[in-house]
């Protein structure tokens, strides 16, 4: 029971609003350019080195080769918005009623030498709008990545997190991702140690039946 002299500690994962996923197509590579480029640019600027940094985003974000992406069948890119109308959201979300407040990519049957899975589903980005960290939509989009991994019947989900990205392996190890290699990751001319971090998906009949994947103590994704 609680004690009575301790004020009752605000819940920090309530269902306060909805989200809402969409799946992104080759028409969107401008504006999934623009979300990839900025949010990658705010996480990790400042903490490279200039040059290697400008480098690495020329290549990686241009919208041409974001289009390319776009159009693997096997990539799926899920753009998370904020579903209007709920009367607790903050004022700061308001504005991913309409444009997204981050992404992720998944890479359907990728695998990993270090990860024994059979059916694998890569997580290769995951990205949160600065604006938007800090009210739990990190969460709400891995949860997605989850139930859609187990729902097409894939029996691992991994990973590669920079080594130094203490926040990010923090928020992967508190959804059941653990260590199971290590990898390099070269941005510019720099050579950077990455961590292959992965966890297993429910089993489920033909992937159909996942409905509420358990994600970290006590919690599900709903399906
Ligand atoms: C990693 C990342 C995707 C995680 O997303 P996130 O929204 O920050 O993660 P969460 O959903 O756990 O929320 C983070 C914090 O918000 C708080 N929070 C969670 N739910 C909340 C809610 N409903 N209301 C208010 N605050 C909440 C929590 O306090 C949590 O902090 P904690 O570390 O003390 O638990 C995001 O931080 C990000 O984009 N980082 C930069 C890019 C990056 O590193 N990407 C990964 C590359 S490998």
């Amino acid at each position: 029971m609680r004690d009575p002299r301790t004020p009752p500690r605000p819940s920090i994962r309530p269902e306060r609003f909805r989200v809402r996923f969409v799946r992104a197509t080759a028409e969107d590579a401008d504006r999934v350019a623009d979300l990839a480029r900025r949010t990658f640019s705010d996480a990790f600027a400042h903490r490279n080195p200039e040059a290697d940094f400008a480098a690495y985003l020329e290549q990686a974000f241009r919208p041409e080769r974001i289009r390319r992406e776009l159009s693997d069948p096997a990539a799926e890119f899920l753009l998370g918005l904020v579903v209007p109308g709920a009367a607790a959201l903050p004022d700061v979300l308001r504005l991913f009623t309409e444009q997204p407040f981050g992404y992720c990519k998944l890479v359907h049957g990728r695998g990993n030498d270090s990860v024994p899975a059979a059916r694998p589903l890569e997580l290769q980005r995951i990205y949160v709008e600065q604006a938007a960290i800090g009210h739990g939509l990190g969460t709400r989009i891995l949860e997605e990545a989850l139930l859609r991994g187990a729902r097409g019947g894939h029996d691992w989900i991994w990973l590669c997190s920079w080594d130094s990205n203490d926040d990010a392996n923090r928020f992967y190890q508190r959804h059941g991702f653990r260590l199971y290699g290590f990898t390099e990751f070269v941005l510019g001319s720099d050579r950077q140690i990455d961590r292959v971090l992965a966890r297993r998906l429910p089993r489920t009949a033909h992937g159909a039946a996942a409905r509420r994947v358990p994600t970290r103590r006590g919690a599900t994704a709903q399906g």
